[in-house]
């Protein structure tokens, strides 16, 4: 047991016998490249030492019930940045897949990487597919990491897929409702998140999930990605479970 877990197990106990846990966890990992710089360092050290947050949260989530999880890892607006860093983050995402595969296959987590994989290059193609191959058989959380992710692409695909088979006469318009809609999206079969965490401070979705967030509950701490772990991801989830979730209606 890590430090970090030690450290959290009140938390831990407090959220379980609270209100509630999200089904889903979102979160947009956020200021890896500030973390570096703060100390002087390389942007990829700062990605590197992020992958160790990613393990936190893992176990964070499977110690709650939490039975979705969805991590921002790459946008697309991120294939805009320096080539160095690019190939950087796919070399992490290749030792990520080595390192962990095995791990989270025992643990019983089902990986799924979600984006434009046309994109991607053959060697993060094939840590793609062998991490989702080593875990086919999870049934205790779905973690999907978001690759070449965005999310007006995710719903542009899902639009042109059901006009598709519109044209092709297997459906009528009408018969396009939210939920097929939603099953028409990368995400389909994980509920919609309950709770989106963006960490580093900055006040924005970014083009993540922007049809699954709509009733999400936003948390934005300030804390960089690789110092969040545990502790931070508990104390996330006590303030949802403190939140009041109306979706319009009046309770009181
Ligand atoms: C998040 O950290 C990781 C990715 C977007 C890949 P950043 O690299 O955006 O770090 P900051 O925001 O510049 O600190
Ligand atoms: C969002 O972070 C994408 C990921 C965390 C992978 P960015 O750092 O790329 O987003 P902006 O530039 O702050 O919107
Ligand atoms: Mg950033």
């Amino acid at each position: 047991m890590t430090e970090d877990s030690i450290a959290s197990r009140p938390l831990l106990e407090q959220v379980r016998s609270g209100d509630g846990v999200p089904a889903h966890i979102a979160i947009i990992m956020d200021g890896n490249g500030r973390w570096a710089g703060e100390r002087g360092w390389p942007r990829f050290m700062g990605h590197r030492e992020g992958m160790k947050s990613v393990r936190r949260v893992v176990t964070g989530c499977l110690a709650m019930g939490v039975g979705h999880l969805t991590l921002y890892a790459f946008s697309k607006e991120n294939w805009a940045r320096p080539a160095e860093e690019i190939s950087a983050l796919m070399k992490l995402l290749s030792e990520y897949v080595e390192r962990e595969k095995q791990e989270l296959a025992e643990k019983g987590v089902r990986v799924k990487v979600i984006g434009d994989r046309s994109r991607l290059s053959p060697a993060a193609l094939v840590s793609v597919d062998s991490i989702e191959a080593a875990t086919t058989g999870g049934d205790r959380l779905v973690l999907q990491l978001a690759i070449s992710y965005g999310s007006r692409d995710e719903i542009l695909a899902a639009a042109r897929g059901l006009a598709v088979r519109c044209a092709a006469g297997e459906l009528e318009p009408l018969e396009i409702t939210e939920t097929s809609f939603s099953e028409a999206l990368f995400t389909a079969g994980s509920p919609d998140p309950d709770l989106l965490i963006r960490t580093s401070g900055e006040m924005r979705v970014s083009n993540f999930l922007l049809w699954q967030i709509a009733y999400s509950e936003i948390y934005v701490t300030p804390v960089l990605w690789p110092d969040f772990g545990e502790v931070d991801l508990y104390e996330a989830v006590l303030e949802y479970q403190r939140r009041e979730r109306r979706f319009g209606r009046v309770t009181r």
